[in-house]
């Protein structure tokens, strides 16, 4: 794991004893837990929970949570703070016994589960498990909920020696949320065994303004799944419940999904640095036992990790956010500012705050420590990054006195994705920047591009010296070889220099250029052309089709005003399909509407943007409305991006057609 041993630094062994120390902390207090929060939980809690990777599969049984256990010892993730190996839905059998008891499923865990305890406290770890403030459990199958069997549910599980108990929603009868969970809350009380309570109504009755002495965590949302939009809109509704979040009661925007496939590395690593940010329990969901070493660096990054157990207990909040570039700050015992960049943009885009609007006194030059590439430099003030698409750069920012130690921190990056045709040349500019206060010397950039490629530098691509808050900005010209197939290619960027000390330094940017295709003069079809990408809210965008919902192909024909269509886009709201028309374009249009199959449902709005400005649109079409005719002029664009909005009312039955989509080249 990158967050075990490190760079021997001393920044690098005094982070890892802020981790240790914290960890301690947890661990310590739970142990003095009382009922009422204080004490118990006073970070996050930490752990494992089964559902994201198994659902009720029967790979969920005994040897799994064994398994996780054994794993959390093997892997240093005990060490680094995980403590939990929590149970999820489907561990009993669908019916009490002859006493009103409930009965552990004796296919899953044929040795029970206080057995299933023992072997977990032996390796100082801590057991959870799940019932429903319902008659039945969430699971379509239906197990015993706890509604009305509170007392001698709770007794049971601190028979068996449970730690933490996730009470869950379904089926609960319309009974009051508040009066459900406080009689758990007062079962759980009557055991005289700590057991961590976890709210989990998924944020319906705003948990956040009743909770606090209810339980020490509450679900804010539904249910995650493993995707970017699924991790994106939880994060959304999750950070400005900021101010409700504090030691013992802690605002829970579900469990973790990284490991689970869905997303790309650099997506996992926003999840996680974000959900550390926003002091979110770290529930481990993928199967340890199939975990990849990538998967194990992300989950087992301490620096991280003490960002979301710092003992300050403050929840991150959002100090900016426009056009998708996030700054969220979190405040940290001792004075220091967490601060993530975060890019939900599909290009890289540049970031920027200062140590001051981050909270920092004003100090000659703070310690800017990078929590992901485990490296510390100094800023004159200015925090700053180039994050890649879905990514997010995280630094611990601190204002100490030995910055000077650190080299200076450089910035380099490229903001967009650039387009080429093959064989033909494109441009990309570059920027290498000093945050430092200190002089980077000897400055020397280098766009390294793929086999087959051609580069070179039209404008400077050294400097002897930047001094604080100075660039170099460098013209590159690019050509992908003339068969170069359609899609994104990797390019990296390379920054080295030389901090006053005399050592070389480097930083580094990543991104894509884009491999695109003209369009053919004359007209031509949108759904006979290649799109660059495509955005959907329900399943994916469909050539000649309405939208499915589902997988590709699942559509219907396109049919607005009673009338069907041959060609066009089937999309759903919200969606953004973009199209590469390389100035050679003059005209698109389209006959757009909610397709017929929503009957009078669904509202939505169409427009049309050339090169990031809006060319064409409709108000509010909604399932009854005749179709619109839309016409654009597209001049000289580069790109057209088809956007279809929700107008505002979410995106229920929102089938949105552009049906004769077609462009005049
Ligand atoms: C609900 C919860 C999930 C999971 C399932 C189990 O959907 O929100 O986290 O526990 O039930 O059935």
């Amino acid at each position: 794991m990158t967050g075990g041993p490190g760079p021997s630094t001393p920044a690098a062994a005094a982070a890892r004893a802020t981790a240790t120390t914290t960890t301690a902390t947890a661990a310590g207090a739970t142990a003095a837990a009382g009922r009422d929060g204080r004490g118990l939980v006073d970070t996050p809690p930490m752990g494992f929970n089964n559902w994201n990777s198994t659902h009720c599969r029967a790979e969920f049984n005994e040897e799994m949570v064994r398994g996780i256990a054994d794993l959390f010892v093997e892997k240093g993730l005990k060490e680094a703070g995980y403590e939990y190996v929590n149970l999820d839905d489907c561990w009993a059998l669908p019916e009490r016994d002859t006493n009103g008891k409930l009965a552990p499923d004796p296919k899953r865990f044929p040795h029970g589960i206080k057995a299933l305890a023992d072997y977990v406290h032996a390796k100082g770890l801590k057991l959870g498990i799940y019932t429903s403030a319902g008659t039945k459990t969430c699971s379509d199958i239906g197990f015993p909920g706890a509604l009305g069997h509170e007392e001698s549910d709770a007794r049971q599980f601190a028979d068996w020696g449970v730690d933490y108990l996730k009470y869950d929603n379904c089926n609960n009868q319309g009974v009051d949320a508040k009066k459900r969970y406080r009689a758990m809350r007062d079962a759980l009380t009557a055991t005289g065994r700590p057991i961590v309570y976890s709210i989990c109504e998924w944020g319906e009755n705003k948990p956040w303004e009743w909770a606090a002495d209810v339980g020490q965590l509450w679900r804010t949302t539904g249910d995650i799944s493993d995707n970017w939009s699924s991790m994106l809109s939880i994060m959304k509704k999750n950070l400005p419940l900021a101010p409700y979040a504090g030691p013992g009661h802690w605002n829970d925007p579900d469990m973790l999904e990284v490991g689970n496939g869905g997303m790309t590395a650099t997506e996992y690593r926003t999840h996680f640095s974000m959900w550390s940010m926003m002091a979110a329990p770290l529930l481990i969901g993928s199967d340890l036992r199939k975990a990849t070493p990538e998967t194990l660096d992300i989950l087992g990054n301490r620096e991280v990790i003490a960002l979301d157990q710092d003992r300050l207990g403050k929840q991150g909040t959002v100090l900016a956010s426009e056009d998708g570039r996030w700054t969220v700050v979190k405040e940290l015992a001792g004075g220091d500012r967490a601060v993530a960049l975060f890019n939900e943009t599909g290009a890289p885009q540049r970031i920027s705050t200062t140590a001051k609007a981050v909270g920092l006194p004003a100090a000659e030059g703070y310690r800017m420590r990078d929590l992901w590439q485990h490296r510390d430099a100094h800023t004159a003030g200015t925090i700053a990054a180039t994050v890649p698409a879905h990514g997010t750069a995280l630094f611990r920012v601190s204002a100490d006195d030995g910055w000077a130690h650190y080299p200076p921190a450089v910035e380099a990056g490229w903001a967009g994705t650039p387009l080429a045709e093959a064989g033909r040349p494109t441009e990309l500019t570059t920027t290498v920047g000093n945050l430092g206060r200190t002089p980077a010397r000897d400055v020397r950039a280098a766009l390294r591009v793929p086999e087959g490629w051609r580069v070179e530098a039209t404008s400077p691509s050294r400097a002897a010296a930047l001094a604080t808050g100075k660039r170099l900005t460098t013209s590159w010209r690019l050509t992908p070889p003339a068969d170069a197939e359609p899609g994104g290619y990797d390019l990296r960027l390379t920054a080295t220099y030389r901090a006053p000390g005399g050592a070389r330094t480097t930083a580094e940017a990543t991104g894509t250029a884009q491999v695109v295709v003209a369009p053919p003069g004359g007209a031509s079809y949108a759904s006979d052309l290649p799109w660059m990408d495509a955005t959907n809210g329900w399943g994916p965008v469909e050539k000649d089709t309405s939208v499915g919902e589902s997988a590709a192909g699942d559509g219907r024909p396109l049919t607005l005003g009673g009338r069907a269509y041959a060609k066009g886009l089937g999309t759903h709201a919200a969606s953004a399909v973009t199209f590469y028309a390389g100035e050679r374009c003059t005209a698109f249009s389209a006959q757009v509407g909610v397709d017929d199959e929503a009957g009078e449902r669904g509202s939505v709005g169409f427009e049309v943007w050339a090169d990031g400005r809006r060319v064409a649109g409709t108000g509010t079409l909604t399932g009854g409305d005749a179709p619109q005719a839309v016409t654009a002029d597209i001049g000289g664009a580069r790109t057209v991006r088809l956007v279809v909005t929700d107008a505002g009312d979410g995106v229920d039955h929102d089938h949105a057609d552009w049906a004769d989509a077609a462009f005049s080249c």
